[in-house]
């Protein structure tokens, strides 16, 4: 069984998404299935798919115009929320530290963070994505959680760039995060892969060791292109 989650940014629409739960209704799964929407999507009325935001405030409540607690995405029914995707971190600058302070707000308020962490090409071409990864691990995920968190591994450069890793690429990188993981005391933890994954490379990239499922933007906003990606694997 695999996580299938899919990211839809900011597109689609209250329509599109319940074309898409219905869509979704009759396909023969064992595999969970995460759709993370635009805040104004949440709560679409007979939504059995499991629905996530994209996106939480650090704050509780108060004077914060413009933000979104976990406790109103818990409010809409949803059950997860993406944590430190590489476009807050690039766009709005989050740190780490952010990103643990909203996991830890998810956490609080009964939501599962999907914690995101990548290195970009910068990165890569120094030679630092193994520490990158592990300092995104390390620091990104608060230091007592007790229940279900999920990472998700998005090397910065693929996304959106129809650019994949190389299967050793994602099984080192994987493995680096579960040994972190464990080390932190969360063996166990789903780790999912995230950029450019499409319904002819993901049965291939979930068998790859450490790949407990896949996160995906543009393949999952429409129905023909993201159940195959579901149904891909068993
Ligand atoms: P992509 O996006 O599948 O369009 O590359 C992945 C992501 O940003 O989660």
């Amino acid at each position: 069984m695999k996580i299938i989650a899919g990211n839809w940014k900011m597109n689609g629409s209250r329509s599109e998404l319940e074309k898409m739960v219905s869509d979704l209704e009759s396909v023969d799964t064992q595999n969970t299935v995460i759709l993370c929407v635009p805040f104004t999507m949440l709560g679409v009325s007979g939504c059995r798919t499991l629905l996530g935001a994209q996106d939480v405030s650090t704050h509780t409540h108060g004077a914060y115009t413009g933000e979104v607690s976990a406790q109103m995405i818990a409010d809409t029914g949803a059950k997860y929320v993406i944590v430190g995707h590489s476009e807050r971190r690039q766009y709005h600058g989050e740190s780490n530290n952010t990103v643990r302070e909203k996991a830890e707000m998810a956490l609080a308020n009964g939501l599962i963070p999907i914690i995101c962490v990548g290195e970009t090409m910068a990165e890569k071409q120094a030679g630092k994505t193994m520490a990158v990864i592990e300092s995104g691990v390390r620091e990104s995920i608060p230091s007592d959680v007790q229940t279900d968190i999920i990472v998700a591994y998005e090397p910065r450069w693929a996304i959106g760039a129809g650019l994949t890793p190389t299967h050793a690429e994602i099984a080192t990188a994987h493995k680096l995060i579960a040994d972190t993981l464990t080390q932190m005391g969360l063996s166990g933890t789903p780790i999912l892969y995230g950029a450019s994954v499409n319904g002819d490379n993901s049965a291939d990239i979930m068998s790859i060791a450490n790949v407990d499922g896949v996160l995906v933007g543009g393949a999952s906003l429409k129905s023909e292109k993201f159940i195959p990606i579901i149904t891909s694997v068993k």
